[in-house]
């Protein structure tokens, strides 16, 4: 498939998508999310790939929904054709995705960060969601997985007043995994992609499906659901592999991956 709005590549078993709109600081229109989709889910149906990056320019991740595209809209139409429903689709995504942000990410291009499994920000990045400085509030999860990785201190902080916050602060509060200098962003994320490739992709599926429901549901339930996967794991030869590698003192090699 063409894409317009973005640029996909693979590096490996890694599947690379850079968000491409550098005249609207990558602002998330509805043919850049179609575009998006459908590569993460070309890569997740690619066997050759065993974990994704998502990435920007140096100055924006994203700047947001696309406010241009967004500013005519009535009601009825949001409603009754779901408008953002589409973005659910990036939660969906079964193999990990990492977020490697530089520059803005705000409104719903902080919202996006958000919906991959962890973040590595360049020293640049500024998170926010600043919806509320143009009359509405985040649509896309900006108030409930900010609240639920930040703490509501925070998410309030931000969704209420729309300021920014560094990638120090957003490391220090736990919306971002790593800090690094803008100039290894890219290769320190796709060196983390890569180990997360090399590794049983049933089990690295399976551990991203299980961390995903500590914000789905109940700890009890939560930990009976990682045990009842955990027992599941010795069914596979990966795991046979991967404790007698242990033993023989050698590196494993996962079939399955
Ligand atoms: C459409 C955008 C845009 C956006 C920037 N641009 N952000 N276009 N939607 N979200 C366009 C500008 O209009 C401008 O186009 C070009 O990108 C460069 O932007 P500048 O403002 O000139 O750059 P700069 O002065 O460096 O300021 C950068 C900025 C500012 C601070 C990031 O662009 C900004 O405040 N952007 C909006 C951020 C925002 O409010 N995001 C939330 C959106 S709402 P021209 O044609 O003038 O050169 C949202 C809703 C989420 O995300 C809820 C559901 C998804």
């Amino acid at each position: 498939m063409a894409y317009e709005n973005i640029i996909v590549e693979t590096r490996g078993p890694v599947g690379l998508i850079k968000l491409n709109r550098p005249q609207a600081l990558n602002a998330l229109n509805s043919a850049l999310l179609g575009e998006l989709n459908a590569a993460l889910a070309a890569f997740d149906a690619d066997g050759r790939i065993g974990a994704m990056v998502i990435t920007g320019s140096e100055k924006a991740f994203a700047a947001g929904a696309d406010i241009k595209e967004m500013q005519s809209l009535e009601f009825v139409d949001a409603y009754t054709k779901d408008f953002l429903g589409d973005w659910e689709k990036v939660t969906r995504i079964r193999k990990p995705i990492i977020a490697a942000v530089a520059g803005y990410a705000l409104g719903g291009g902080c919202e996006l960060a958000m919906m991959c499994d962890f973040i590595i920000a360049a020293k640049t990045a500024k998170f926010g969601q600043p919806e509320i400085t143009l009359g509405v509030m985040p649509g896309m999860g900006g108030t409930q997985r900010l609240a639920r990785f930040v703490g509501k201190a925070k998410a309030m902080d931000l969704c209420l007043t729309g300021r920014m916050m560094d990638a120090e602060e957003a490391e220090r509060c736990g919306l971002v995994a790593r800090v690094v200098p803008g100039q290894d962003l890219l290769e320190e994320a796709i060196q983390a992609a890569e180990k997360i490739a090399s590794f049983s992709q049933p089990v690295v599926m399976m551990t991203k499906e299980t961390v995903n429901r500590a914000y789905e549901t109940t700890l009890a339930e939560g930990l009976r659901f990682e045990r009842r996967l955990f027992h599941s794991m010795f069914a596979l030869e990966d795991q046979k592999e991967g404790m007698a590698a242990f033993t023989g003192k050698r590196t494993p090699y996962f079939k399955n991956r």
